[in-house]
């Protein structure tokens, strides 16, 4: 019999704006029953790879594609949003920050083009960006969707070329395989990461499992310093939840880099992508939104942000990290379970938050 991981099961969806500020954020005050309807008859979603982890299939839960409803979404929609709340003086959005600047017409580089990479080709192009991508098995195998909105797809040796921004994003025991790829990478160029750290899917690396910051290992891998952004929401949220700048209850995305013009560069292009850029600080701090730390993959806002970084918890991430591998892997094997589309961040909010 065909395991969740394996199949073709299909939900029905609400859609994208249901419920925001309302169900999402109930399920964390818990007050409230998850918001499914299964009965709703907008979207049907295609159960594909559904999330970042191995074992489990991963990749996203989708209204016909994360891209068309990105294009939806997003397209033409970038206002200034709301200020800050009080208690997230120390840190900035996107929309309070000096030097984040709307930036468009850049040259961007998209290595990976799964999950997460597809999507950002379609958003990034569709705000006006010129956006080559590149997998490992070559151009041709970049499917037409993907290059819809005007991305360009290349050779892995190619995409770095020229370019002014470079996204990262594979599985992070790929990372290594990059560094051969990044000759023809401008030395100005900003390098923006998602990936993170399974065990179960990347191997044991000794490092990281003795507590060195993922981020810091990417870039000992890559010889770059590294922004890391888009690493904690789910693809089934990057693809469903795109909202712009200002509406109720979108999902803020957490960004850390060194130096603040990277940082800031990096939330401009997560506004771009349809989430409220949070600057989550240095590389150093970044532990803080790695798997199993409460901002990961829970679909706060920006409100929820600084208490969540802050109450992080070092030693405990990594097992919690594990212990929801096991949770949505039990979960995905049963075929008679309703998981529902949010399932994945329901979990996540249970043993992270
Ligand atoms: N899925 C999620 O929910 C999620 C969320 C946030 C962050 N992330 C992280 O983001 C990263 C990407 O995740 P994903 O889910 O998008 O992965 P994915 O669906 O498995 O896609 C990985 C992509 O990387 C490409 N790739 C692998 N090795 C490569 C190489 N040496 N050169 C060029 N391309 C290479 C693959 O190309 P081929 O298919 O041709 O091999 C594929 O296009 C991971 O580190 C993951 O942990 C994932």
């Amino acid at each position: 019999m065909a395991t969740r991981s394996m199949y073709a099961f299909r939900f029905s969806c609400r859609s994208p704006w249901y419920d925001r500020g309302h169900g999402r954020h109930a399920l964390i005050d818990r007050r409230t029953p998850p918001p499914y309807r299964p009965g709703w008859s907008g979207h049907r979603l295609r159960f594909a790879r559904f999330v970042d982890a191995p074992g489990v299939a991963s990749a996203a839960c989708r209204s016909s594609s994360p891209i068309l409803r990105a294009r939806r979404a997003v397209t033409g929609q970038h206002a200034r949003g709301p200020s800050p709340p009080p208690d997230a003086a120390e840190h900035r959005t996107d929309d309070d920050s000096a030097h984040t600047t709307r930036r468009t017409g850049m040259k961007i580089g998209i290595m990976g083009a799964g999950s997460i990479g597809s999507v950002l080709a379609d958003r990034l192009s569709a705000h006006g960006h010129q956006v080559k991508i590149a997998n490992s098995r070559g151009p041709e195998t970049i499917s037409a969707e993907v290059l819809a909105s005007g991305a360009e797809a290349v050779r892995a040796d190619q995409v770095a070329a020229g370019v002014d921004v470079l996204i990262t994003s594979v599985p992070l025991v790929r990372v290594p395989d990059l560094k051969p790829l990044l000759g023809q990478l401008p030395g100005e160029a900003v390098v923006i990461d998602t990936s993170n750290y399974y065990p179960a899917r990347d191997g044991h690396i000794e490092a990281l499992d003795g507590g060195l910051v993922e981020s810091r290992w990417v870039e000992e891998q890559l010889g770059r310093s590294i922004v890391k952004a888009w690493n904690a929401i789910t693809a089934q949220s990057f693809g469903a939840y795109a909202a712009p700048s200002g509406a109720s209850g979108r999902i803020a995305v957490p960004v850390a880099a060194d130096h603040d013009d990277d940082r800031g560069l990096g939330m401009s292009l997560v506004e771009q992508t349809g989430f409220q850029g949070f600057d989550a600080g240095t590389i150093t701090d970044s532990w803080r939104q790695q798997p199993g730390t409460p901002v990961y993959c829970t679909d706060l806002t920006a409100d929820e942000m600084p208490r969540a970084l802050e109450s992080a918890i070092a030693a405990r991430s990594p097992r919690r990290r594990d212990l929801a591998m096991n949770v949505i892997s039990e979960l995905m094997g049963d075929p008679t379970s309703e998981l529902g589309e949010d399932f994945l961040v329901r979990v996540n909010r249970l043993l992270y938050v």
